[in-house]
């Protein structure tokens, strides 16, 4: 499962891929929006930045929600630099668009997907990822990795190539449940990837540990 940082806080993603584990980032537009990043020229330069830190997809999320528009605005967002994927929602004209991206080269990354047939769509239209919400699921009392598990049988069964990529992702936990579901993706704030280093058991023998190489 390959890991992908979901912030645009560039000291973040500096952070997670100096751990050595970084595959890719994705954003979206309220993580853009937190970071301060705002008109055309900023958010370029934003990416620009991501891309030079991390050697991986980088998913940009466009606005727009009209056909014509999205292609415009992703055809611009796949112009900064080849590992920028473009982020669609799952939405009519999103699917029209994935469709026309990927029959003219540009990978994209189906975004808002909370059930089985809208992964199935994403699939049909061609997107290089699917991105099922499990926290936001979660949160309606539904189990998001279930939808995981749903997704990588169909995918399996229908023998359908684009990657599922588990986000929304709320803790270190999560990241397990969706390597186990079969995700092919998890994009995971930092603090959940950092979580995955924890055990008491392991803190509490490296203090032994030091405790007893004084002696030697
Ligand atoms: C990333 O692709 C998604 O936009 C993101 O994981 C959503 O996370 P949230 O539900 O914590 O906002």
């Amino acid at each position: 499962m390959k890991f992908f940082i979901d912030t645009a806080n560039l000291a973040q993603i500096k952070e997670a891929h100096d751990l050595g584990v970084l595959d890719g980032v994705t954003t979206n537009p309220s993580l853009m929006a937190k970071e301060g990043i705002k008109g055309e020229a900023a958010i370029i330069k934003h990416y620009e930045d991501i891309c030079e830190i991390v050697d991986g997809d980088v998913s940009a999320e466009v606005f727009s929600t009209d056909f014509q528009s999205i292609i415009e605005e992703g055809k611009k967002l796949a112009a900064i630099h080849p590992n920028i994927v473009v982020k669609v929602p799952m939405i009519k004209d999103g699917v029209k668009a994935i469709k026309w991206f990927t029959d003219n080269g540009i990978r994209t990354n189906c975004t808002l997907v909370f059930s089985a047939g809208q992964a199935i769509l994403a699939a049909k239209a061609g997107a290089a990822y699917v991105s099922p919400f499990i926290g936001r699921i979660d949160d309606t009392n539904w189990d998001g990795v279930e939808l995981i598990a749903q997704i990588a049988q169909i995918y399996s069964l229908q023998g359908y190539k684009t990657e599922i990529l588990a986000a929304s992702i709320r803790s270190a936990l999560h990241i397990v449940k969706c390597a186990e579901a079969g995700a092919d993706v998890c994009t995971c704030p930092l603090d959940s990837i950092l979580g995955l280093l924890k055990h008491p058991l392991t803190d509490i023998g490296l203090a032994k540990f030091l405790e007893d190489a004084k002696k030697m």
